[in-house]
């Protein structure tokens, strides 16, 4: 017996699918609907691709590097295709829709190339043995995908509500890959958090590219934005957690930063990247705000919840960065003060308005980045460790390896180890007193009522 796509049990023999996904979280969450639309053609999931009948990697067009792991992850492939020419392989997500057919000139191994807004069409495409579909078709492919089966799910899920951008940030492929913003309506959205609830979910993590400059109808027949679309949300029993990615500053609303400060089923954790803390970059990138919007506006979130936890991300060395920019961007971090980040050397990317712009110097980059990384972590560490010795509530998500440990996340989105957690399961949420800080995880003895 194996674990198919869907999560139910069929006898061995079924057709065996192999899913790697690259990136964000959004490929995460389309990984898994194509997963699920697979199950209806009969495939199961498994762990390896020697021991699959189709192998599909969901690829990340973000950073060269990011993407260039596509064309050596094929490589690998081709003693395996050479072997099994039955081997079906197929390249999805966003360097799929990036480069289209010429992945396959490149890669004649590859079978199909299906694009982030095509792959509800994908069994389809198996079925007449590949293809290239890169299109954005009218259809809501949502809508169009095989429904699962009533499966029990892990206690947390991604929720996309919101796709593409509109903001052309001049370093980023996302309005070219993913396309123009597109938001769910809101019916489809409850239906399908309902749906996910009643499978055992207590936490969704609604998921957009621009997640906050989601809109749309509501049942009252008003323009609803995100903060009202969280709202009711938290109306739906059984869900406990709500939290949201990733955002831009200039869709912060009024209404949403109320949100955080009266919603109790919204995390204290905020993303939200700011890129630079140099005026002149922030325009460069056509980010459209300046250093000072972004820290008055964090000072209206942290009004409104004292306690949250934010967090960024940063690329250093855009081009025409100067030294007095990376120290605009060094004092921005020390005013906010961020419980992590990620932060990115710049890498020009095809198509963007900066990738012919003159870059700057690999080794200055690199030395800012590290830099940067050396205050992000330190500011990491006192955000862990000031979590010492306070009560904070657990969603259990797994077994940890130590006899009796669970580990789950915390309200802040801290990896939580509970030692001695007796007879806690998967799913509950539980209360536990932080002990210990580690390098990416936090320690905790449960609270006994
Ligand atoms: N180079 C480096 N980092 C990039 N990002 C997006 N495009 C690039 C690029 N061309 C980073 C941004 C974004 C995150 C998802 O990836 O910081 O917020
Ligand atoms: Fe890319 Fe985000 Fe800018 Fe949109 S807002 S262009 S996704 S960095």
């Amino acid at each position: 017996m194996t674990e198919t796509a869907q999560g139910e049990k069929t006898v061995e023999g079924a057709k065996k699918l192999f899913i790697k996904t690259y990136g964000c979280q959004m490929n995460v969450y389309d990984s898994q609907r194509m997963a699920e639309a697979m199950g209806s053609e009969g495939y199961v999931l498994t762990e390896t691709a020697e021991d699959a009948d189709m192998v599909l990697l969901n690829t990340c067009h973000i950073r060269e590097k990011a993407a260039e792991k596509l064309y050596s992850d094929l490589g690998r492939l081709k003693p395996l295709k050479a072997e099994r020419p039955d081997l079906k392989i197929g390249v999805a997500g966003c360097v799929a829709q990036a480069e289209g057919a010429e992945i396959q000139r490149r890669m004649p191994l590859v079978d199909l190339v299906v694009g982030p807004q095509a792959y509800h069409r994908l069994p389809k495409m198996v079925r007449e043995g590949g293809g290239v579909d890169t299109e954005f078709p009218a259809e809501d492919k949502f809508e169009h995908l095989p429904k699962s089966p009533a499966t029990r799910r892990a206690p947390t899920a991604f929720l996309t509500v919101q796709e593409g951008c509109d903001k052309f940030c001049a370093f980023c492929v996302v309005p070219y890959t993913r396309g123009a913003e597109v938001s769910r309506p809101v019916d489809r959205i409850l239906t399908e958090a309902r749906d996910l609830v009643s499978r055992g979910v207590r936490d969704i993590t609604l998921l957009g590219q621009n997640v906050n400059g989601w809109h749309g109808a509501g049942a009252d027949g008003g323009d609803w934005e995100l903060g009202r679309l969280i709202r009711a949300l938290a109306e739906i029993d059984g869900l406990d957690r709500i939290r949201y990615t990733t955002s831009h500053p200039n869709d912060m609303t009024d209404d949403l930063i109320e949100a955080h400060g009266n919603e109790a089923k919204l995390m204290p954790y905020l993303h939200l990247p700011v890129q630079s803390g140099s005026d002149r970059i922030l325009k460069a990138m056509n980010r459209k705000h300046t250093a000072e919007e972004y820290l008055r506006l964090i000072e209206r979130i942290k009004a409104a919840r004292p306690d949250i936890v934010l967090t960024s991300d940063f690329i250093v060395g855009f081009p025409g960065e100067t030294d007095e920019d990376h120290a605009a961007t060094m004092a921005l971090v020390e005013k906010v003060h961020f419980g992590m980040a990620y932060s990115f050397k710049y890498s020009p990317r095809p198509g963007t308005p900066a990738a012919d712009r003159p870059e700057v110097d690999a080794a200055v980059a690199d030395a800012r980045l590290q830099e940067l990384q050396a205050l992000l972590t330190r500011q990491q560490k006192a955000t862990q460790e000031s979590m010492v010795g306070r009560e904070l509530s657990v969603l259990v998500e797994k077994a940890g390896r130590l006899d009796g440990q669970m580990i789950g996340k915390s309200e802040y989105l801290h990896a939580v180890f509970i030692e001695n957690a007796g007879d806690t399961k998967v799913g509950d949420l539980v209360r536990v007193r932080i002990t210990r800080s580690e390098a990416n995880s936090l320690g905790a003895a449960l609270i006994r009522a």
